[in-house]
Order: C-alpha cells, then sequence, then structure tokens
C-alpha cells in the first residue's frame, strides 16, 4: 500500500549532480534522455582534479563541502557521477546528509554482474582501482566473473585540458590500453566518466562495443529508484545550472564534446 502510494508521489526538487570535472557530463547526458523532467544542478570541483591522485581524507573532504553545498540549494537527491568518489567516500558519507545518494559504481555494479561474460576489465584512476570497489561490488552478485584492473593515470588531465589528438596523449592511452587487452577481457568497463571523452583514441585499438559506458545502466538504475520512492519529478523544464571551483571557461570548452552548456557554469569556492 505505501509503496503504491509513493509511487503516486512527486518531488519536483532539483537533483545535485557532481564529478571531479567534466567527466560527469557524460553522465549527465544520458540522463538527460532517460529523465527529460528532471532539473539538475552541476557541480565540476574543477579546482581540485584530478581525484583519482588525491588521498581518501582529500575526497571525504571536497565531496563533503559539495554535499553542504547541495544542502542549501535544497536538492532532493545527489548523483555521485564520479566513480574515485564513489569508491573512496560513498561508505563513509552516504547517511550523513538530508538526502539520498547515489554512487555509480555500486549502483551499476548488480546489472554489469548480470551479463554473461567471463572475464571484464575495468579502466579507472588509481585511487578507483587501488580501492578494489569494482572488483568487490561485481563479486557480491556474481563471483565467477573474473575482473582485471588496470589504473591509468594521466588520462583524465588529457581530458581535461584537450590534449586528446596530441602524440603524447596517444601513447599514454594506447600503452595502458594494451596492457588491459593483452589480458583479453570480453567487455572494458569505462570506470571512469572521463573516458568516454577517448573513445575515438581508444576505439582504434578494438571494437568501439568492446567498451562498456555504465552511466547508461546508471541512469536507468536512478529512473526506477526515484519512481520506487515517489520522488520523481513531473512538469519540469528539465533545466540545468552549472558551478564549478575554477576555470568556468576551460570547463565549457573541455566539456563541449559531450555537452552543450548553453549557461554560464558559476564559479563558486567552497575552500
Ligand atoms: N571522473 C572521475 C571518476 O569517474 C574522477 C577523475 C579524476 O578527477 O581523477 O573517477
Amino acid at each position: 500500500m505505501e509503496n503504491n502510494e509513493n509511487m503516486n508521489s512527486i518531488d519536483n526538487r532539483p537533483i545535485g549532480f557532481f564529478d571531479s570535472g567534466v567527466g560527469g557530463l557524460t553522465v549527465l547526458d544520458k540522463f538527460k534522455k532517460v529523465l527529460p523532467e528532471e532539473n539538475f544542478l552541476y557541480f565540476g570541483d574543477t579546482k581540485h582534479m584530478p581525484y583519482g591522485e588525491k588521498s581518501e581524507e582529500e575526497l571525504i573532504n571536497f565531496a563533503d563541502k559539495i554535499f553542504k553545498f547541495f544542502e542549501t540549494k535544497n536538492v532532493k537527491a545527489v548523483v555521485m557521477a564520479c566513480n574515485t568518489t564513489s569508491a573512496v567516500t560513498y561508505e563513509k558519507l552516504k547517511n550523513q546528509y538530508n538526502f539520498k545518494i547515489y554512487p555509480i559504481i555500486q549502483s551499476v555494479a548488480k546489472i554489469l554482474a548480470s551479463e554473461n561474460y567471463s572475464r571484464i576489465g575495468i579502466l579507472a584512476t588509481p585511487a578507483t582501482i587501488n580501492s578494489h570497489v569494482y572488483k568487490k561490488e561485481i563479486a557480491k552478485y556474481n563471483p565467477n566473473m573474473e575482473v582485471v584492473e588496470m589504473a591509468c593515470p594521466e588520462w583524465v588531465k588529457i581530458v581535461e585540458e584537450g590534449r586528446e589528438k596530441d602524440e603524447e596523449s596517444e601513447k599514454f592511452i594506447s600503452s595502458r590500453l594494451a596492457k588491459m587487452l593483452w589480458w583479453g577481457p570480453e567487455k572494458i568497463v569505462l570506470g571512469c566518466t572521463h573516458y568516454p571523452y577517448l573513445l575515438q583514441n581508444l576505439s582504434k585499438y578494438t571494437e568501439r562495443n568492446r567498451f562498456i559506458d555504465p552511466s547508461i545502466h546508471f541512469a536507468q538504475y536512478i529512473k526506477d529508484d526515484l519512481t520506487k520512492c515517489g520522488k520523481l519529478s513531473s512538469g519540469n523544464k528539465g533545466t540545468e545550472e552549472f558551478f564549478v571551483s575554477s576555470s568556468p571557461e576551460n570547463f565549457v570548452n573541455a566539456g563541449k564534446m559531450f555537452y552543450n552548456i548553453k549557461t554560464s557554469p558559476e564559479l563558486i569556492n567552497l575552500d
């Protein structure tokens, strides 16, 4: 009875969305298609990227400040679009705010685990790989799936600085991918939101559909959960506002491959 009542109710407050920079735009892009009536507030912590090379203490501190910022905006939920923060901070922070937090890795692991692959690869930041959260979460649902993990330092900076086409960048990208391909995984998960920007580079070395962008599953998961909790919006225009902690212009330029940012990002100092 209660569930049915929930499913019929609506909540038109915005959803907070965050990542270290432009990476989360690859996720937002999918969310806009699946949840067209939601209003989003996107925070890109460009001042502190790359997150993948930060300590747990630093990452908790950044995430906490961003969550407190979202509290002032009266959001109904926050999407941790960032794999690194989901891996390193979610367990510590999940019950500390007055909204539900959705972490990308823990939300998509069950769906990845339900696919019929014997071996999959995970490409992610050093912090995500060191946490082994992808491996642990997938093992909860499918202990027989072999998960091969590979850290890709530098890739995030290549994206944030728009250096995808440089020769030097190509070497960084191809050498890490070659190591992963050596393991022969059937599918390779792009376990960092910045990596879909590199798909053109990556698909020179293996077929494009070998890569999985987990944000597609993530968007559907959240739609289902918001529906279940009676928190979907209805009749909203599907607006978005952007906030960054440094260099709004770089954010717009680096992000344009995935997102047409129509409103100027607001510069916010949370330190
Ligand atoms: N894009 C984020 C992730 O999904 C973090 C990248 C970074 O800043 O290192 O892990």
